[in-house]
C-alpha cells in the first residue's frame, strides 16, 4: 500500500513521513518541488522511501505522482490556494485522500462530486482537527446540556506557507469573530475579547480572542451541544494587530504580509518559550456536576499537526468506509487521545474525567 505525500519534507510534512515510515513497511513517496530535500529526507527514511520532483501547479507531475498510491497526503499549501487541486488528481488515480488542511472550501467542492469508492478524510492537523477531535472526545450523555470552552494558542513559529493561509482564512467560510454557539444556532457578537487576562496553562498576562470556526459551528450542529465557545490565545498584541493590518489594508491579497505574521510570531518567541496549548473545558449548564478539562500542550504544532495526518492515514488505510469527512467526524477521539497522551511531542492531562487508566499517562 503505497503513500504519497505531497510536501513530504515540509514542516508538517516531514513530521508525517517520519511516522508512517517508522510505523509499517508501506513504500512512502516524498513528494515536492526540491529533489535534494525530498532525497535528504528519504535517506533518513530508509528504503521503502523513494524521492518525488512534482509541482503541484503541473497536472502532469502531479497525476504521476499520484498514480499507483493508494492514499495520497497533501501537506503542501497555502491550502486555501491549492483547494481541490491535489484530491482531484488523487481520485482521479484511485487513491483515497488525506488533507492536512482544507476546511470548508474544500469540504463543499469534494462533498458535492458524484460518489467515489474512496474516502476524502480532510482538516486532519491541529487546528483544523483536534480543535474538534478533543472537544468531541470530552462531550457527556447529553451534549445539550453541555458547554464547550476551547482555549488554542501560545507562542510558536508560523512558517511562511502557513501564514499564507492564516491570511486567507477570513470570511464566513473560516468561522465568525465575537461569535459563540448557543441553543442551536450561532449566536453573533456574543463573546467579548479578553485582553491582559490570566489563563491557567496559558500565562499570566494574554489576550483571549473568541473566534467560532466553521469547524467548531460544525462539531456544535452535529452533536447538538447547548453551548460552544472558542478563542485563540496571544501571548502579545503583535500577531492579531498584523491581521487585522494586513484584513483592512489588503483585503484582496492579504497574503502579502505573510512574512510580517512569521516576522511577528518569532518576536513573540525572542521573549517566550515556545508552547502551544489546547485546553477543553466542559461543564454542565445546569451545574449538576462538575466541570471536566483536557489539556494538551506542545512545542511544535506542526509536528503534531504532521502526527495527527500519519494517524489518519493509517485510519483510512485501515477503515472500509467511503466518502468525504472531516477528521473529527473520522477519527476515534478517544483513540486520539489515548495514542496523544503516549506521545513523546506531547503533554497531556485530563481532570474531573471518570477515566480509565488508557487516559492518563503511565
Ligand atoms: N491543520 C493544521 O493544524 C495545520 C498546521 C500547520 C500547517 N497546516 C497546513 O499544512 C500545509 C503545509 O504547511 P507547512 O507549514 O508544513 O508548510 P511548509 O513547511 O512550507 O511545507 C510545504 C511543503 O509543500 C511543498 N510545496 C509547496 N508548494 C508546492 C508545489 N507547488 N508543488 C509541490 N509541492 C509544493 C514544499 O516544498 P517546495 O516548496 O520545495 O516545493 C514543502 O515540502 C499548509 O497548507 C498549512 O496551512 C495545517
Amino acid at each position: 500500500m503505497t503513500i504519497a505525500i505531497l510536501g513530504g519534507y515540509g514542516a508538517v510534512g516531514a513530521t508525517a513521513a517520519r511516522r508512517l515510515a517508522a510505523h509499517d513497511g508501506n513504500p512512502i513517496r516524498v513528494g515536492g518541488r526540491n529533489l535534494r530535500s525530498a532525497s535528504a529526507l528519504c535517506e533518513e527514511l530508509g528504503e521503502n522511501a523513494s524521492a518525488h520532483v512534482v509541482d503541484l501547479t503541473d497536472s502532469r507531475s502531479l497525476a504521476t505522482f499520484c498514480a499507483g498510491a493508494t492514499v495520497v497526503l497533501n501537506c503542501a499549501g497555502p491550502s486555501y490556494r491549492v483547494l481541490d487541486t491535489v484530491a482531484l488528481a488523487a481520485r482521479a488515480a484511485d487513491a483515497h485522500y488525506v488533507d492536512v488542511a482544507g476546511d470548508q472550501p474544500l469540504f463543499r467542492r469534494l462533498d458535492a462530486l458524484p460518489p467515489s469508492d474512496r474516502l476524502a478524510v480532510i482538516s486532519a492537523g491541529v487546528m483544523p482537527g483536534l480543535t474538534a477531535i478533543l472537544p468531541r472526545g470530552l462531550l457527556g450523555d447529553d451534549p445539550a446540556r453541555t458547554g464547550i470552552d476551547l482555549h488554542v494558542g501560545g507562542p510558536v513559529r508560523i512558517t511562511p506557507v502557513s501564514a499564507q493561509d492564516i491570511l486567507l482564512a477570513t470570511g464566513p467560510d473560516f468561522g465568525a469573530p465575537l461569535a459563540s454557539w448557543r441553543d442551536g444556532e450561532v449566536v453573533q457578537g456574543s463573546v467579548s475579547p479578553q485582553w491582559n487576562v490570566s489563563l491557567p496553562h496559558f500565562g499570566p498576562a494574554v489576550h483571549a480572542l473568541p473566534y467560532l470556526t466553521t469547524e467548531s459551528a460544525d462539531f456544535a450542529r452535529h452533536h447538538d451541544i447547548g453551548e460552544h465557545r472558542s478563542y485563540s490565545v496571544y501571548v502579545s498584541e503583535r500577531i492579531p494587530t498584523t491581521l487585522a493590518t494586513a484584513w483592512a489594508e489588503s483585503p484582496d491579497d492579504p497574503t502579502a504580509w505573510a512574512g510580517e505574521l512569521a516576522k511577528a510570531a518569532t518576536e513573540d518567541l525572542s521573549e517566550h518559550a515556545p508552547r502551544y496549548t489546547i485546553l477543553v473545558r466542559r461543564h454542565d449548564l445546569d451545574h449538576q456536576t462538575p466541570p471536566a478539562w483536557r489539556l494538551l500542550q506542545t512545542t511544535d504544532p506542526y509536528r503534531l499537526s504532521g502526527v495527527v495526518a500519519a494517524l489518519t492515514v493509517q485510519a483510512v488505510l485501515a477503515s472500509k468506509s467511503t466518502g468525504t469527512h472531516p477528521a473529527w467526524r473520522f477519527l476515534d477521539p478517544q483513540e486520539i487521545w489515548t495514542t496523544l497522551a503516549d506521545d513523546p511531542l506531547c503533554h497531556t492531562e485530563t481532570h474531573g474525567l471518570a477515566c480509565t487508566a488508557p487516559e492518563l499517562k503511565a
